[in-house]
């Protein structure tokens, strides 16, 4: 489903971004474009980072063996690469 038409991003693109680790809207958009234009998707993208099982559970408290979070904060943010 497209969640931001503006960018063309998905709700799958959004998801992933928020399980690995983005938890804001500027973060999301950061990544990947959805939610910097006319902000009409914004709040969509709230509602699916709120729903990622992993929103709410710090990295260092997970027990699984999913990759290390990106760095959402830089600059240029990239997610770490697969292992
Ligand atoms: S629809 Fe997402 S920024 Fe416009």
């Amino acid at each position: 489903m497209l969640v931001c038409r503006c960018s063309g991003v998905s709700d799958r693109v959004v998801r992933r971004l928020a399980g690995e680790g983005a938890s804001t809207v500027r973060q999301v958009a950061g990544a990947c474009g959805a939610g910097a234009g006319c902000g009409e998707c914004r709040r969509s993208i709230r509602d699916l980072i709120a729903a990622e099982p992993s929103a709410e559970i710090p990295v260092a408290e997970r027990n699984d063996s999913r990759p290390a979070q990106a760095d959402w904060n830089s600059p240029n943010p990239t997610p770490p690469p697969a292992s």
